[in-house]
């Protein structure tokens, strides 16, 4: 299926720069910044009129960010919903404004007719991928403890359905305990401390949604007195550098690839998007997944 068009009354002409808005989630992570920094190089890059605006990590930033994209008439409009519901209004006004609306790396949920494109990996898989891992390095069994991303998030939401949807195959291995440290790593080192002060001598394994709070879980694991990577096993999601040189220390041992490097995919799109043109309802990222064994040897060639 492909996505709904804007009207050719929004399209710039041939000498005119196209002039995109981008509401950004915040800076809460490694993998954020890396997304910001790809947005911003490649819009400087292809001369794009880039009007970019942090929310720092609220929604109603965010909804007033697309507010006054409208208010500008920027051409297209972008963004990283921080979470996934309550977006049907604005998005609604962006529509009646003829302004098409891309969603990049994280999903809302509201009627497909009130967005274009989603741009971004699929969760689900990368949590299902991420038990596969955790059921190897624990030979089936364990107790794990869950990081879990920003309540309301689809990155979230996606990657604890999909590693508890892997973790059916495994009877013995079970998720004792679960909470949000909102994806960074003071967050996930504060839920990690009281996790171990409540379950420690029960811990086998944690599963962070993302890197930045297995960072802040490996440092709580230390101050405890466990080896991480070893006492207690540690599979995140993103695959920063932070991580791999973590996996080369041995204190972490599986991440599952996400990729923040969307800004080429993303004018791509918009620049379609303005010029009437249709583009693919999800466009896809190719991941993988690096364990510790070849950290060091891949860290080098990392790009985020
Ligand atoms: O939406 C993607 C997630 O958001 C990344 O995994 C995380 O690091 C970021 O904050």
């Amino acid at each position: 299926a492909c996505g709904s068009q804007p009207s050719a009354t929004n399209q710039p002409a041939k000498d005119k720069k196209l002039v995109v808005g981008f509401a950004q989630i915040g800076a809460e992570s490694e993998w954020r910044t890396a997304e910001t920094n790809s947005i911003k190089e490649t819009a400087e890059k292809l001369g794009v009129d880039l009007k970019f605006s942090d929310a720092q990590q609220k929604q109603e930033n965010q909804i007033k960010a697309i507010r006054s994209f409208i208010a500008q008439k920027v051409d297209v409009i972008a963004l990283a919903p921080v979470v996934e519901s309550g977006w049907e209004t604005v998005f609604k006004e962006a529509k009646d404004a003829k302004i098409p609306i891309i969603l990049v790396d994280r999903g809302a949920k509201v009627d497909e007719s009130l967005y274009t494109t989603f741009i971004g990996s699929d969760f689900i898989q990368e949590g299902k991928n991420a038990a596969a891992e955790m059921a190897k390095l624990l030979n089936n069994k364990g107790n794990i403890v869950e990081l879990q991303g920003t309540v309301g998030a689809s990155a979230a939401n996606d990657r604890k359905k999909g590693f508890e949807e892997g973790l059916q195959a495994f009877p013995d291995m079970k998720i004792i305990k679960s909470q949000s440290g909102d994806f960074t790593r003071a967050k996930g080192k504060e839920v990690m401390e009281a996790f171990l002060k409540s379950d420690g001598k029960n811990i086998q394994a944690v599963y962070a949604h993302n890197d930045d709070m297995a960072i802040g879980a490996i440092q709580a694991i230390e101050e405890y007195g466990l080896k991480p990577g070893v006492d207690i096993k540690v599979v995140s999601i993103d695959g920063v550098k932070g991580i791999f040189e973590a996996m080369a220390a041995g204190k972490a041992n599986v991440t599952v690839e996400c990729n923040p490097l969307l800004g080429p995919q993303l004018f791509d799109a918009a620049k379609k998007l303005a010029a009437g043109e249709k583009v693919e309802r999800w466009i896809k990222t190719e991941e993988g997944i690096f364990r510790a064994d070849t950290a060091k040897e891949v860290l080098p060639t990392r790009k985020y």
